[in-house]
């Protein structure tokens, strides 16, 4: 595959790269093996023994490993064995995990495999790959995202999960866990990617006989509306979903919904809005939507022809240029990078704050563009 030239992006992204360097090694210092989630009055807090399970706990660990990667620096690697090492209370307790244990042990565990060869921490990422095997449910071929009385529920997000049973599958020679991650992505297109671009957040199918019962409103607006951070789920879930299997219908869907994310990311000056199908008035606006967007963007760029790359590595530039300029704190006193990410619409304690992922994908997409980030998806 012919590569972009990346060179002309690299003179703003390696500036930003410094500015990271600095925030996070003042920040890592501070936090340590603590597990932050979003900051009170630029500090973060540790989500605790009752916060164990909460599906942001990976990111932390990730961005060390990023920047572990990135930078060799020893800190690094130590701070994220021991929040690794904390998260065995999770992984330990069976009932209060549910799909996102990819999103968890992906970026806390098997990273670190990646990266080191460490045994212990290939045990880890392949209990928790076998806890997504055993969500799967045959009659839908879906993965079943929550618990709770849900057995029905599945999300778009879930497809950020999938390369736990890719990763599964090779390390164990075993295809059956590959084999569920293809069938749930097939259900994803099939339900939750409308025809113009846009997505679904959840979509409930009968757990017994399989079919479809209702597409209610999820994290954004309501029902039929588009938000964001899911569309970008969808970016960057399928292309995952095309690299590990080479299925061009999930490029393609790929393809289909970054069209439609980069269209409306436009309007707004490539800050996205909150839901792209909210009322005009409030105006909320998320920024990790963005950040996850443009990591999916620049790896859609990796995988095709050479004429189509620079439509896709422009797009995410301008995002990740758009919220640097508006939304990133660079205080190494204060905790956390990027500003104004929203986990739900219609809850305002953690609408347009900062929130731990929104810096994880944005410091990936910078590391991206430089060729510093290693894919811990
Ligand atoms: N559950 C993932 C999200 O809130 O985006």
């Amino acid at each position: 595959m012919e590569k972009l030239d990346k060179r002309e992006y690299c003179g703003w992204a390696e500036e930003i790269y410094q500015k990271i360097c600095v925030k996070m090694k003042a920040q890592a210092q501070r936090v340590g093996t603590d597990i932050p989630y979003i900051p009170e009055n630029g500090r973060y807090k540790d989500m605790g023994n009752e916060g164990i399970h909460w599906w942001t706990n990976g990111f932390w660990p990730g961005i060390l490993w990023q920047m572990y990667h990135a930078t060799n620096e020893e800190f690094y690697k130590e701070t994220a064995r021991g929040v690794e090492k904390r998260l065995d209370q999770a992984l330990n307790h069976y009932s209060g995990l549910d799909h996102d244990v990819g999103f968890i042990w992906l970026h806390a565990s098997v990273a670190d495999y990646r990266l080191t060869g460490d045994e212990e921490a290939k045990e880890r990422g392949l209990k928790a790959a076998g806890v997504l095997a055993s969500r799967y449910n045959p009659a839908g071929q879906y993965l079943s995202a929550w618990n709770g009385n849900r057995p029905g529920h599945m999300i778009i997000d879930c497809l950020m999960n999938t390369p736990l049973l890719y990763w599964a599958s090779r390390e164990t020679e075993d295809p059956r866990f590959a084999l569920i991650a293809e069938r749930h992505t097939d259900t994803a297109l099939k339900y939750i990617v409308r025809e113009d671009g846009s997505c679904n957040h959840i979509v409930i199918l009968d757990p017994v006989t399989g079919e479809f019962t209702d597409n209610p409103g999820g994290q954004g607006y309501g029902k039929g509306s588009s938000w964001s951070r899911g569309q970008a789920w969808a970016v960057y879930g399928f292309v995952l979903g095309y690299k590990y299997t080479g299925k061009i219908e999930y490029l393609e869907a790929s393809k289909r919904v970054a069209h439609y994310f980069l269209a409306n990311a436009a309007i707004t000056d490539y800050v996205p809005l909150l839901d792209f199908r909210a009322p005009k008035e409030p105006v909320y606006y998320d920024t990790t939507a963005g950040a996850i967007a443009a990591c999916g963007l620049l790896a859609l760029a990796e995988v095709v022809d050479i004429f189509e790359k620079r439509l896709y590595a422009e797009g995410a530039l301008k995002i990740l240029k758009a919220i640097e300029k508006k939304h990133c704190n660079w205080n190494p006193e204060e905790d956390s990078i990027v500003d104004f990410g929203s986990a739900k619409y219609h809850r305002e304690e953690d609408r347009e704050v900062p929130i731990i992922y929104g810096d994880y994908f944005f410091i990936e997409g910078i590391l991206r563009l430089l060729e510093k980030s290693f894919l811990i998806w």
